[in-house]
This record gives C-alpha cells, structure tokens and sequence, in this order.
C-alpha cells in the first residue's frame, strides 16, 4: 500500500457558513487541514474587524484541535475605509480584503462594481501590503459564463496590478489557462487559489449527458484544455506561485438541488484524497505537498505547519449526505469512491 507523509496542508479559501453549519463545517476542516482562510461573504458580510474577531470566536467554539487556526479576510465593499484596513492590518488573523464583484457569486450582493471608484483604498492596501484576494470573473450579462475569467483578467486586473505594482494579489480558484499565464508573467506577491475540483474535472462532469449540480461552482468548470493547463501549473517542479484553497461552499440540498440552484462545490471531506488521485495520475506525487501545505504559508509569510498528515492509498465511500441544523448537505462525489484517504490523525492534541 502507497503511503504518503506530507507536512500537514491549508486551505487559504474555504466557506465555513455560520450558525449551526459551523457544527459541520469545522471539524471536517480540522480534519485535514491545520489551518483555513474562511470567506466572508456571510449574510451579513463580514466587513469590521470586530465582525471576524466575533466569527473567529464561534469558529473556534467548535473547533476540538488546539492547532487549528482560522484566518479572515474582509468583504471589500462600497463603504470600506482606510481605518478599518489599519485595524485588519494589525490584527494577526487578518490576511487580505476579498474583492467580490458585485453579483459574481453567491452573496457578492455586497460587493463592488467598478474598482476604479476604489483606487484611494486600494492604494491603502498597497501602502500596508495587505494582499487582494480576488474573484475574478466580469459580471456583465452579455459575455459567455465560460468568458468571465479571461475578461475579468484583460479588462480589470492587468490594469489594476499595472496601476498598483506592489500589490500583493491572490487570484482566487483559477480555471483557466489565461488566469495561469496571467501569474506565471507575475513576480513573486502575485499568486493563484486552485481547487480540488478544478483540478480533478471539467465542464464534461457538469453537462455531459446529464446535468449535475453538484460540479455546479463559480467560476464554472471549463474545457478540458483548461483543466490540464491548470494540472501542469500546480504539478510543475518548484512552481511557488499556486496553492490549494478548496473553495469547499456548502449549500443545504434544498437550495443546491432546486430550480435555481446555488453555485459551490463541497469538498471539504473529499479535498485531499481527490488531489493525491490527480496527482497521483500524472505521476505528481512529490509535487503535492509545495500545493497543499508550502507555497500559500510562503506566500502570506507564516511558518510551515509542524504536523503532518498521512494518505493512504486505500478506497472509501464518500458519505451520501451529512448533516447541519436540520438540513441535508451533499458533498461532491458522493457515493463514489476515492482510492486515496486521509489517516486520522493519531495524538493530535484537541481542546478539552
Ligand atoms: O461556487 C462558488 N460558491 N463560488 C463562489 O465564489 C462562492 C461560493 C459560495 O459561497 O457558495
Ligand atoms: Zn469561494
């Protein structure tokens, strides 16, 4: 049996919700990862600092593991001011303002809609080094879903990280071959999200033959010459520029399997396994590890995890459902099977 030992891995973009979803939501984290970057695009956003410092407290309520660590960013909208971007700046879970534009995404009501209106704060961020984090996609009804990334690249973010060089920039769950070019042509403090469930599928698992909500996600899956392109930037050796954020987004099955149903892919429990079968497929094993738990600590200039986290290759189920406050949460693939699975993680100390 393959046995793999890597240092133990983040996720610098996941959705852990709030209420009684973080009942769900968080010991499946800490499961695997020891530390998380938590979105928040909650209702209402999350956008004081005092806000997140409450959020962390209900986080941490459930959290059993004493290693793990939430992190934040702050929702970037019209009324952000330079004095809450001070404050976030010395708040050591702070580690980046979340730009959503305006109608990108599920509850990106709250965001912004033309980022040259915000060229005085973003200029702050510069000033402090707070990085950016990015949904990339234009929200303009008459270009192609499948255009939004490319466009959003051309029209708004070459001329913002022109505009503001020193910036440092994350551009959140890439699915396209442009979004990689895009930051191999950037320095060092110009870095990408990728997803497990971009890296493992493509717009093939979502329309062909039948339709699956559950690969439903924004930025929506693309073709496969995307998915490779995307393959190749992760697994490359000594790549530094791309690290693992799930983007796990849990939606009750209720609203995710309805006439209108929400965008977002849960894959937390599956995230890790999912990866070791990709990488594992092209012979990437030994690059999996810069992924998961190196290049995103480097890039926010933390210490490496301490712990580590064992895969075996040994199949499991994926669970049907779990559940969460009286609602049903399917989780991507389930019922199918993974031949890689995380192994518990013995003598881990957890909180009383
Ligand atoms: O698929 C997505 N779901 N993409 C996002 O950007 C947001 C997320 C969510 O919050 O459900
Ligand atoms: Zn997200």
């Amino acid at each position: 049996m393959q046995i793999l030992n890597i240092i133990r891995p983040d996720d610098w973009h996941i959705h852990l919700r709030d209420d009684e979803t973080l009942t769900l939501t968080v010991p499946l984290a800490e499961q695997t990862f020891t530390r998380v970057l938590a979105m928040p695009n909650l209702t209402p956003p999350l956008t004081t600092v005092q806000g997140i410092l409450s959020y962390r407290e209900r986080i941490l309520a459930i959290a059993k593991n004493t290693h793990f660590t939430p992190y934040f960013s702050v929702y970037f909208t019209n009324n952000l001011t330079a004095a809450t971007l001070h404050e976030a700046k010395l708040c050591p879970w702070i580690l980046g303002v979340k730009l959503y534009p305006q109608g990108a995404t599920t509850h990106s009501d709250w965001g912004i809609n033309d980022i040259t209106q915000h060229f005085d704060i973003v200029s702050v961020m510069e000033e402090l080094a707070l990085p950016l984090l990015v949904h990339g996609e234009v929200t303009d009804n008459t270009i192609d879903i499948f255009d939004r990334e490319a466009r959003f690249i051309e029209s708004v973010l070459i001329p913002l990280q022109q505009r503001f060089p020193k910036l440092p920039i994350v551009l959140e769950h890439i699915s396209t071959a442009e979004a990689v070019d895009w930051v191999h042509s950037m320095p060092a403090h110009i870095a990408a999200t990728v997803t497990a469930h971009h890296l493992a599928f493509n717009r093939n698992h979502l329309l062909a033959g039948n339709l699956r909500p559950d690969y439903y996600c924004l930025p929506i899956l693309k073709q496969q010459h995307h998915q490779q392109k995307l393959q190749q930037a992760v697994m490359a050796k000594n790549q530094s520029q791309f690290f693992l954020g799930t983007d796990s987004a849990p939606h009750s099955q209720q609203k995710k399997y309805s006439a209108c149903g929400c965008a977002g892919c849960f894959t937390s429990p599956i995230a890790l396994p999912l990866l070791a079968e990709v990488f594992s497929l092209h012979n990437a094993l030994s690059s999996l590890e810069a992924f998961t738990s190196i290049n995103g600590a480097h890039f926010y200039q933390l210490p490496l995890n301490t712990q580590r986290l064992c895969l075996t290759q040994s199949t499991w189920e994926v669970p049907q459902n779990y559940s969460a406050g009286g609602d049903a949460f399917i989780p991507l693939y389930a019922g199918q099977t993974l031949s890689w699975q995380c192994q518990p993680t013995a003598g881990q100390p957890t909180h009383e």
